[in-house]
């Protein structure tokens, strides 16, 4: 008898798939699959705790019902537009961070360009300013490595770069209308969906990788994350896909649409220069000529109106006293 190789997951599917109407039994499913009766009980729970549908029928054997909406490698890999971004993509049913697997990639991986880390949910997610970010099941959770070819002095619009990514992700893929607030993060309707974190390596003269830590609400409960931040007024208010919308969002069309546009946008900055994507960040915040409050340490520091972006990415505001006043990094609570 010839052995057959061993299938990989995603050839495994195939098997499952041919005729959504016809069972496979067991030992079919092993003898093709070329592993044995107890591996496919093992790859089918796997299966249908990455989303897929396998109905079961005893003395049948198994069906696909419903393929997934996870953002699962495989399956992202199918349509994914995009030149280097997803071209390694690492997926962990449970991690600590993605974003600290990613930079572990980064500093000890050989061309690790493009590579994505993505995690059905984090215990030891990480946001800015040390803080935590929880991550249940059900958001998405992903970190991307890049090597910016651009100078040190640009590396602060890369989280602009992604933030503009994300909300234009999340227009592609819902009706909603998705803004940005200073520094990075995504908010509808006043309140926070998603947030970046990025991490950078650099000498003096060059960025030798940058970790784009990229978090969303998608179909979670807003009161499984609200008390995240609960020592941090600026970021009291937080909000999620599923709690905008009233339903769940396809999270793997809304990773294809996250990593397409991270590239856009990152090409963009490499190759145009800072302009056009502080121009594209403007277009899409309600933030100018709102008073705002900066925070350090959960207290004011600075009030004043916010009125327009430095070339390095800070945030002007225009204080009580009449002073401009440009702010590198930190926290803002907006007045509505
Ligand atoms: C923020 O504080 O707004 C940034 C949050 C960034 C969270 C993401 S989730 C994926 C990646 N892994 C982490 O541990 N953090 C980032």
């Amino acid at each position: 008898m010839t052995k057959v190789k061993k299938k990989s997951i995603h050839e495994f599917i195939s098997l499952l798939t041919p005729s959504a109407s016809t069972y496979i039994s067991g030992q079919q499913l092993a003898d093709k699959a070329g592993i044995s009766r107890s591996a496919v009980w093992k790859r089918i729970k796997r299966l249908r705790r990455h989303g897929y549908k396998i109905e079961s029928q005893h003395g049948l054997g198994y069906r696909m019902k419903g393929t997934t909406e996870f953002p699962v490698p495989w399956e992202l890999k199918r349509d994914l537009r995009t030149s280097f971004i997803g071209k390694e993509i690492l997926y962990k049913e449970s991690a600590d961070s993605t974003q600290r697997i990613a930079l572990y990639i980064a500093e000890n991986k050989p061309d690790p360009q493009g590579t994505v880390v993505i995690a059905e949910q984090q215990k030891k997610g990480r946001g800015r300013l040390k803080r935590q970010w929880l991550s249940p099941p059900g958001g998405l959770w992903l970190s991307v490595i890049l090597k910016p070819e651009i100078p040190t002095g640009m590396i602060t619009l890369l989280p602009l770069c992604a933030a503009v990514a994300v909300s234009h992700a999340i227009r592609d893929c819902t009706s909603l209308e998705a803004k940005l607030k200073w520094p990075n993060d995504v908010m509808l309707s006043g309140r926070k969906v998603a947030g970046i974190l990025v991490d950078i390596s650099a000498e003096a003269e060059r960025v030798n990788y940058a970790v784009i830590g990229i978090g969303i609400n998608a179909n979670i409960d807003s009161h499984e994350i609200s008390g995240r931040l609960q020592h941090h007024r600026a970021e009291l208010k937080v909000t999620s896909l599923r709690t905008e919308l009233g339903h769940d969002v396809n999270r793997l069309e809304l990773t294809s649409h996250v990593l397409e546009n991270l590239e856009k946008y990152f090409l963009q900055l490499e190759n145009e220069g800072a302009l056009p994507i502080l121009k594209e960040w403007k277009k899409n915040t309600e933030m100018f000529g709102r008073q705002v409050e900066m925070m350090q340490n959960g207290k004011i520091v600075n009030r004043g109106t916010a009125i327009g972006l430095g070339e390095d990415g800070s945030l002007t505001i225009r204080t009580e006293h009449g002073k401009d006043k440009s702010i590198i990094s930190g926290d803002i609570l907006i007045r509505y």
